[in-house]
C-alpha cells in the first residue's frame, strides 16, 4: 500500500465541546500523522467553494450555516491508504450507522453536526489539500 495523504476537517460541532484532542488521538492511534493543521473560521464563501459538489442538494444551505458557525480545524493526514484508512476512522456519515469505536459513533451529533469530514478519493484528496494549504506548509 503507498504512503498517502487526505484532507481532514474537525467541524464546529466537535470544536465547540472541545474535542480536537481525542479526534486528533483517534487518527494517531490509527497510525495516521497529523502533517499540516490549523484552526479557522470558514468564511461563507469558502464553505460554498469547498462544499460546491453538494451545491443542488437541500441539505446545502444547511451544511453551510453550519460549517461556518464556530471554529473547525483543517489538516492534512498522511499515511499507508490514508483516504480509506481515514474513512474508517470516521465512520460513516450518519453516526446512527456508524460503527463503534468510529470518530462519528463516539462523537458525532447528526448526519450535519457529524464532527470530521474526510476526503471521499486520492484525487478529491489533492484537490481539497491544496484548498487550504501550500506545499511548504505541509511537513511529513
Ligand atoms: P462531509 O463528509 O463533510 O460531506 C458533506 C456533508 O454534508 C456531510 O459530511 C454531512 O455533514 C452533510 N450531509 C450529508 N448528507 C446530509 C443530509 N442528508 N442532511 C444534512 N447534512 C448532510
Amino acid at each position: 500500500m503507498a504512503i498517502e495523504r487526505t484532507l481532514s476537517i474537525i467541524k464546529p460541532d466537535a470544536t465547540r465541546r472541545n474535542l480536537t484532542g481525542k479526534i486528533n488521538a483517534k487518527f494517531e492511534e490509527a497510525g495516521l500523522r497529523i502533517v499540516a493543521q490549523r484552526r479557522i473560521l470558514l468564511s461563507r464563501e469558502q464553505a460554498e467553494a469547498f462544499y460546491a459538489v453538494h451545491k443542488e442538494r437541500p441539505f446545502f444551505g444547511g451544511l453551510v450555516s453550519f460549517m461556518t458557525g464556530g471554529p473547525v480545524v483543517v489538516q492534512v493526514l498522511e499515511g499507508e491508504d490514508a483516504v480509506a484508512a481515514n474513512r474508517r476512522i470516521m465512520g460513516a456519515t450518519n453516526p446512527a450507522n456508524a460503527e463503534p469505536g468510529t470518530i462519528r459513533r463516539e462523537f458525532a451529533e447528526d448526519i450535519e453536526a457529524n464532527s470530521v469530514h474526510g476526503s471521499d478519493s486520492a484525487e478529491n484528496a489533492a484537490t481539497e489539500i491544496a484548498f487550504f494549504f501550500t506545499p511548504n506548509e505541509i511537513v511529513g
